[in-house]
């Protein structure tokens, strides 16, 4: 093909790539708000179309393909495609965050093929630019892999997953860091033997990927569904640099600087030093602590009647949202019962804890989704002098963010901050039985004396509460 031609199709490549990026930022900017995160949705995907197909177009266009390569192309875009849209169709909302984590994998194991692809394929030794982003490339997105498996096995509750240890923990992120390291500037400083430097790093960082996640447990899994968020998109913006593809740097540059500051508002709020995350410092805690004896006091049952009156009597409640809502889908029922509460002349706020539920925002989004008003929703620290003059708090599904356990030390849920649901001067929590929340740990807050318990499941439960308050306020 002509140079002309040739140089025209990457001017219009260029152009188009940057129509998609732009596409990207303004889509992010509807994602501000609930009520337009649909159309930022929308819009970003419509960029990733144009995007994609543009790569599809240049590839073919420059004859850089050979037949057999675009039916491979076409059938691997079909299926990807096909995947893609069934399990986002399919997958519940409370598997969303497994869901992400499967797509982390994906992500960070195509930016290291690309970037490796960038290395090994070329004719000419690559020049150092090339080696540092390519390699940061191949290093990030392995060890995002790895670890972005082993994230979604343990979001699922595989047993196998969750109950894997690591003796030594610390010394093997030390290790496999450092490996990598070496691995790294050995491929930089010997382009030459770039296949085995590469090689080399590629499994030493899938290797770190492995024992980052592996010994991560209890509460902590939200600092590291961050970090690994930010580390896919940055592999994605190092390959784009490695290939020079406009549309790859800023879309791997948002999703990386929106991991990067998730990653510092969670690891803050779970009262953890980030570094230590990356060096694997925490995590600990056995979850028996605590289990042994049991927590003193015991359960005591309670009605919906009884709540009920608990409720219309009341001046101040707050709702304390959990997994279990988002588990029972009953974010209209709690709304409902809000309103109704309201209309009686009681005070209604939700207490919103940064890692309520499995998703960052999961009690905002699901909140929002049933038209609670956001000036109802209460952060953590503006929430936590409230519960003392509240007369009844009313805890639905929510089980580790509550657990005065996280005030001591040597348990799972040590240093995270929690509501203090236990101030309250009623505490009523709504769960399905006697079940331990993610941390696996019992609740101490379920045996003290002002802890009330309605068993069964949380839509189920909120109907019936709503049918005895609507009884006694008529
Ligand atoms: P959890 O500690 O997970 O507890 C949820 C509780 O809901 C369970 O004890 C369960 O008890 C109850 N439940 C389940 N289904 C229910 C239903 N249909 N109706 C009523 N209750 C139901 O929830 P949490 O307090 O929101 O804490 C979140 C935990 O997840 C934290 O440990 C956090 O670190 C971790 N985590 C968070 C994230 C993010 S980013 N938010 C990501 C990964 C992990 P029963 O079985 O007895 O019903």
């Amino acid at each position: 093909m002509a140079t002309e031609t040739i140089g025209a199709i990457d001017i219009v490549a260029w152009f188009v790539y940057l129509f998609s990026a732009v596409m990207f930022v303004v889509g992010l900017h509807y994602m501000n708000s609930p009520k337009t995160a649909r159309k930022g949705n929308m819009i970003s995907a419509f960029g990733m179309v144009v995007a994609v197909l543009m790569a599809f177009i240049v590839l073919f266009a420059k004859g850089f393909v050979s037949t057999v390569a675009v039916v491979i192309l076409v059938v691997g875009i079909a299926i990807g495609a096909i995947a893609g849209v069934v399990s986002a169709k399919k997958v519940k909302m409370t598997d969303m965050p497994q869901l992400v984590s499967v797509f982390n994998t994906v992500g960070g194991g195509a930016a290291a093929l690309v970037a490796l692809n960038d290395i090994l394929t070329k004719a000419e030794t690559p020049d150092i630019v090339v080696l540092i982003t390519a390699g940061l490339g191949v290093v990030i997105g392995s060890v995002t892999f790895t670890g972005s498996l082993v994230a979604a096995g343990k979001l699922q509750g595989l047993k196998f997953m969750r109950k894997l240890t690591l003796p030594a923990k610390g010394v093997w992120n030390v290790v496999f860091i450092a490996l990598t390291l070496i691995a790294f500037v050995m491929l930089c400083v010997q382009p030459e033997q770039r296949l085995l430097w590469s090689v080399l790093a590629t499994v030493f960082a899938l290797c770190y990927g492995l024992v980052f996640v592996i010994p991560i447990g209890g509460a902590d899994m939200p600092v590291v569904i961050s970090v690994l968020n930010a580390c896919t998109g940055t592999a994605v913006a190092m390959s784009g640099l490695a290939i020079d593809n406009v549309a790859l740097i800023v879309a791997g540059a948002l999703v990386g600087s929106a991991g990067v500051t998730l990653s510092i508002l969670m690891a803050q709020a779970m009262n953890r030093p980030l570094l230590s995350v990356l060096a694997g410092g925490f995590g600990g805690g056995s979850s028996a602590a605590g289990d042994a004896e049991g927590p003193e006091g015991t359960m005591k049952e309670t009605t919906a009647d009884d709540v009920a009156v608990q409720l219309v009597y009341a001046e101040k409640v707050i709702f304390v949202p959990g997994f279990g809502l988002a588990q029972a889908q009953a974010q209209r029922e709690l709304a409902d019962l809000g309103e109704l509460l309201k209309g009686h002349g009681v005070e209604v706020s939700y207490a919103i804890h940064p890692v309520a539920g499995r998703m960052p925002g999961h009690m905002n989004v699901l909140l929002a989704e049933a038209n609670v008003p956001y000036e109802e929703l209460v952060d953590l620290d503006d929430i936590n002098p409230q519960f003392s003059s509240a007369n009844v708090a009313l805890v639905v599904g929510a089980n580790d963010v509550t657990n005065p356990a996280a005030r001591r030390p040597g348990t799972p849920v040590s240093g995270m901050p929690i509501l203090d649901v236990d101030m309250a001067q009623n505490v009523v929590v709504m769960k399905r039985g006697r079940g331990k929340g993610y941390a696996g740990i019992e609740n101490e807050l379920y045996f003290k004396d002002n802890s009330q318990m309605l068993f069964g499941d949380a839509k189920a439960g909120l109907q019936t509460v709503i049918a005895a308050v609507k009884e006694l306020i008529a």
